[in-house]
């Protein structure tokens, strides 16, 4: 087979999603109606013309801002259904999604609203699509560690709706050592930890996700390269970085997929994966993730693809029997 026809048809698992990132610009506007909420653009392509990020915070405050068209739980449900059907279509048959509960606490909508619209997606998801499906819960780095501790308080009564939690939003300046206590409580409950670290921070900030935090996934870490000590421990350790190589172009992170580390990541031996991160924000879903990057970096080939989807299986929480029937 064309290589783009195996990396289309292959079952793969996404680790590194963000479910808000997955908002369409049809789907805000037709919320923002639902829902009485006035939103600053005049139109759907009005608000994919603002989508011209130079960095990850360029970003994050029109990612903020699109979000703020949730407010019932059905508003979270119909998101997260769309998210399903377009990973359906990608052949994904494991999805990990991430969730920002503080973007929404704040505005007033409660913990429930947002884990119970969310939960029932995944239910559907598994039922109607056969797709396995889980939540993590990522706590926003730009707040203060107290924060976090009253929104795991908040979400303790739905423990059973989640199976992890993660960091996320703005990095620098805000490094792993901030959610020390945080991420300890965490543990405490037995909920899987990852973290984003090394998207536009230092490869410090990966070590003390790892020794910190006690993270078991690194999300992003393409920074992790410019450490070799750290590239040793990573490979050695088989601790999974979930890549998101539309998303590092979009946040000038690389300045073409040509120049991706991807394959450096992977010749060394670390258990790297292809995910979306924010596809309705980044240009594609994560077929297109694979596509656009293998195009632009000729070294890679059917090879890669089978240890990337192998990869995604392998750095999943899926329960050891099912992802052995994966692998
Ligand atoms: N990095 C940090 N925070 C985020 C991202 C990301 O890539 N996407 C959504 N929130
Ligand atoms: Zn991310």
């Amino acid at each position: 087979a064309r290589l783009p026809d195996v990396l289309r048809g292959m079952p793969k698992a996404e680790l590194h999603m963000h479910i808000e990132g997955s908002l369409e610009p049809e789907l805000i506007f037709q919320l923002a109606q639902r829902n009485g909420v006035s939103i600053p653009y005049a139109s759907v392509e009005d608000l994919r013309r603002a989508y011209a990020f130079t960095d990850l915070q360029s970003f994050l405050d029109i990612y903020y801002a699109g979000a703020s068209v949730l407010l019932q739980e059905q508003d979270f449900y119909d998101m997260a259904w769309a998210y399903f059907e377009r990973a359906a279509a990608d052949q994904v048959s494991r999805a990990e999604l991430f969730f920002d509960p503080q973007t929404h606490t704040a505005r007033g909508v409660s913990m429930d609203t947002v884990i119970t619209g969310l939960h029932r997606a995944c239910a559907d998801a598994e039922q109607k699509l056969g797709i396995s499906a889980a939540l993590i819960l990522c706590f926003l780095r730009h707040l203060s560690e107290e924060d976090g501790l009253a929104t795991l308080e908040a979400a303790l009564p739905y423990r059973d709706q989640f199976i992890g939690v993660g960091l996320d939003s703005s990095e620098v300046g805000h490094p792993p050592e901030k959610f020390t206590r945080l991420f300890a409580r965490c543990r405490e409950q037995g909920l899987r930890i990852v973290a984003h670290a090394g998207e536009e921070g230092p490869p410090a900030y990966v070590w003390g996700a790892l020794d910190l935090l006690g993270a078991e996934r690194i999300d992003h870490g393409v920074q992790s390269v410019h450490d070799a000590a750290l590239m040793t421990r990573l490979a050695k350790e088989r601790v999974p970085l979930t890549v998101c190589p539309l998303s590092n172009l979009k946040l000038c992170v690389f300045p073409t997929l040509a120049q991706h580390n991807l394959g450096a990541l992977l010749d060394a031996g670390l258990c790297a994966t292809v995910n979306s991160d924010d596809p309705a924000y980044f240009g594609g879903y994560v077929n297109e993730n694979y596509l656009q990057t293998f195009a632009a970096l000729p070294a890679l080939h059917a090879g890669h693809a089978y240890t990337l989807a192998r990869n995604s299986f392998e750095g999943s929480f899926m329960d050891e029997a099912a992802k052995q029937r994966e692998i």
